[in-house]
């Protein structure tokens, strides 16, 4: 993947890259902040966005000298705008004005706004030809095929930053890629691996988010609890590393130390190990091709002891068999996997549908609508929209009584 030279790592006298984070003010985009104040000089801030919390907002952008502090919710202007009164940093709201902050020329843009909401900022990214630190996996699910082609259509670059797909970047040589056999997703398995469909029918908000062993947003948090997640990653990975889909496959790994692998036709297998700590990964992505040192703990292999794996359980965790079919199906149908798992996520944090339901909310859906072919963005938001009515109407329903 084809991003200019970074900083070199110990040359002060370099150039800083400059650098946008869409999302700043969540799980993703702290840790990226947190890095890049842990590296004076490296970095320069064209832009931060955020959804709602113009507090955080105002406070990050001041911290790291931003020239522009966007919010989408066009409510909370006033709010951000009395925050950084007596500062040269520029502040907007609205939607648009989100992708306006995109096409800014950061060289790279950190790409972690939560959901389907990233995918319009994230495309004027890529049709600037910019390097795109990619965190904002829903995007892809529901736009696989057109994100693609705009990255190849204007040079863009994608690094991910997701920790499995980071993994995978990093240990998937594209000069073998035709000896690449299969690659294998880890999965920590989330708060239930162990849980009995009973307990997971009652399963709160609170527990579904309490993740083992990373920290992150909500929503991501109870699509690991589902493993919906790993569904959504199954996808990602066929976008971006061009496997086709039954060489594509999860194992659960409850340490999260091995991030995943990659198995050639000679039997070797390559992994990439570290941490549970999105730092490494992210700053993977921010220093590439170079490295940059984090805070992150050190991996202790002996301190560990043991490292365990098993395969999924369809039985509890269908989302991984819905998000395959979803995939297989092609078209429409991963659009309106991921725009019935966002509104079924946000009902059972809303606690308007028991934790089952999401997964069921998510298959009544696709089999409602068949899938069809999509070929601009007008049809993926189109069919985003009509997904979402669809699951909000099966939200209501008498039938979803888990
Ligand atoms: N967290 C992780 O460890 C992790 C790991 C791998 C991949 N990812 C992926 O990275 C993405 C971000 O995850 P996260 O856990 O960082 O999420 P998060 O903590 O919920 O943060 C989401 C960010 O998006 C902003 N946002 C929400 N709705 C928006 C909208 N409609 N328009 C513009 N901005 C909006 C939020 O702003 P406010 O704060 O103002 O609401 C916040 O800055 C997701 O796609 C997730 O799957 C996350």
């Amino acid at each position: 993947m084809a991003c200019s030279d970074g900083p070199d790592g110990d040359d002060v006298t370099a150039k800083p890259r400059s650098l946008t984070v869409l999302g700043s003010t969540g799980s993703v985009g702290c840790s990226t902040l947190d890095l890049v104040m842990r590296a004076p000089g490296r970095f320069a801030v064209e832009a931060l966005t955020a959804g709602r919390n113009a507090k955080l907002l105002a406070e990050q952008a001041r911290a790291v000298g931003a020239k522009l502090a966007v919010i989408a919710d066009e409510a909370a202007y006033g709010e951000l705008k009395e925050r950084l009164t007596g500062t040269n940093i520029a502040v907007a709201a609205g939607v648009a004005a989100v992708d306006e902050a995109a096409a800014q020329p950061a060289e790279l843009v950190m790409s972690a706004i939560v959901g389907v909401a990233g995918l319009s900022p994230t495309l004027t990214a890529i049709r600037r030809g910019a390097c795109v630190a990619f965190a904002s996996k829903e995007c892809l699910v529901s736009a696989g095929p057109l994100m693609m082609a705009e990255i190849a259509r204007c040079a863009a670059t994608l690094l991910p930053v997701d920790s499995e797909h980071n993994a995978i970047f990093q240990v998937f040589n594209t000069a073998q890629a035709g000896a690449v056999e299969r690659i294998i997703l880890t999965a920590s398995g989330g708060p239930f691996r162990t849980k009995s469909r009973e307990h997971m029918r009652r399963a709160t908000p609170a527990e579904a988010v309490a993740h083992p062993n990373w920290s992150m947003g909500a929503k991501i948090s109870v699509d690991s609890a589902t493993m919906m997640n790993k569904g959504l990653e199954i996808i990602e990975a066929f976008h971006l590393f061009d496997l086709p889909e039954p060489r594509i496959e999860v194992l659960v790994h409850p340490q999260s130390v091995i991030h995943s692998m990659v198995a050639y036709v000679d039997g070797s297998v390559l992994a990439q190990l570290g941490p549970p700590d999105m730092r490494t990964p992210i700053a993977h992505a921010l220093a590439y091709p170079e490295r940059m040192p984090t805070p992150s703990a050190r991996l202790d292999l002996a301190a560990l002891g043991q490292l365990t794996f098993e395969p999924p359980d369809p039985e509890r965790f269908p989302a991984l068999r819905l998000a395959r079919e979803a995939l297989r199906a092609g078209g429409s149908a991963p659009t309106i996997l991921n725009a019935a798992n966002e509104v079924a996520v946000a009902g059972f944090l809303g606690q308007r549908l028991g934790f089952l339901d999401i997964v069921r909310v998510v298959e009544e859906t696709l089999s409602a609508m068949p899938a069809r072919a999509i070929d601009d963005l007008d049809a993926v938001r189109e069919i985003d929209a009509a997904a979402r009515r669809h699951a909000e109407h099966a939200i209501g329903s008498s039938r979803l009584t888990a």
